[in-house]
């Protein structure tokens, strides 16, 4: 049975993304309501939060304000991650080792990835990302299965005019999340021929991220494994008036 104190437990948000996105600079934002210069982080960071007003979070729809148990579902931890390729590490041990993430926040500059090699890197460190959580659920072997880890996709950085629309962001990640996919099932295939081993095809549908068959990936096919993928636009600092990250907030919030 739960204890008091395992009942308490405060959410965590995992933060992910490619390098340079602006989940330290959120971090920033929720921890401290203001930004500051960021650098380029090498390490994991966990921040404690409160959900800012006037949004609410969804297990206390029906408290009224007074209420403690409404303030202290206001609290949640951000984990702030690493983006570099090589500390991605950090990150997706997260998602094997611990069970207690709450939500995947998935930071990713809007603008730069109008670019074919940062939607390459951010695809393929999405795909990873969905295809961990994909096997997470297929592999469990609890009757309940594991928890549903809702996956937001935070189009930062929307105040510059080189920005590419949510629409758009989503559009492109899922065309560079079905390219991926593809050239992982070929090299699968051929690495899979030189050895000829027999295991080969139960690697390739577990590796495989979505539905089976040769159509194009989309975000919709993970319901399936219990995950929905949201993607929402915001920009945490810009040049005039501060952040607007109201949309990241609200999704927050039905997730609290
Ligand atoms: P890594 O730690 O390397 O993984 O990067 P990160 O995702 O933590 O990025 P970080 O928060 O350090 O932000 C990178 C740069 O983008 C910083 O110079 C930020 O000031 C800038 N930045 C963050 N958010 C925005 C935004 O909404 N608009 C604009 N124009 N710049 C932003
Ligand atoms: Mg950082």
């Amino acid at each position: 049975y739960r204890t008091a104190a395992a009942t308490a437990t405060v959410p965590t948000f995992l933060l992910v993304g490619p390098s340079g996105g602006g989940k330290t600079a959120f971090t920033t934002l929720a921890e401290r309501n203001t930004t500051t210069q960021t650098h380029t982080s090498t390490t994991p960071l966990t921040v404690s939060a409160l959900l800012p007003f006037p949004h609410v979070p969804a297990s206390s729809h029906y408290r009224s304000p007074g209420d403690p148990a409404f303030e202290r579902s206001r609290r949640f931890l951000l984990l702030d991650t690493p983006g570099h390729g090589k500390l991605r590490h950090h990150a997706t041990s997260q998602l094997t080792d611990a069970k207690s993430i709450k939500a995947i926040i998935f930071v990713i500059d809007a603008a730069a990835i109008a670019e074919e090699s940062s939607l390459n890197d951010a695809a393929e460190y999405l795909h990873d990302i969905l295809l961990a959580l994909q096997k997470r659920h297929t592999m469990a072997t609890s009757s309940k299965g594991p928890k549903e880890v809702p996956v937001l996709v935070a189009a930062n950085k929307m105040d510059l005019f080189t920005a590419l629309p949510e629409g758009l962001v989503k559009k492109q990640l899922e065309k560079g999340i079905s390219e991926v996919r593809g050239r992982r099932a070929r090299a699968l295939k051929d690495g899979g021929a030189a050895l000829s081993g027999r295991d080969d095809e139960v690697d390739e549908e577990r590796e495989w991220l979505g539905e089976g068959g040769e159509g194009s990936f989309d975000f919709g096919m993970m319901a399936e494994v219990g995950t929905t993928v949201d993607v929402l636009g915001g920009n945490v600092v810009s040049g005039k008036e501060g952040g607007e990250v109201g949309k990241w907030w609200e999704w927050i919030a039905e997730h609290l």
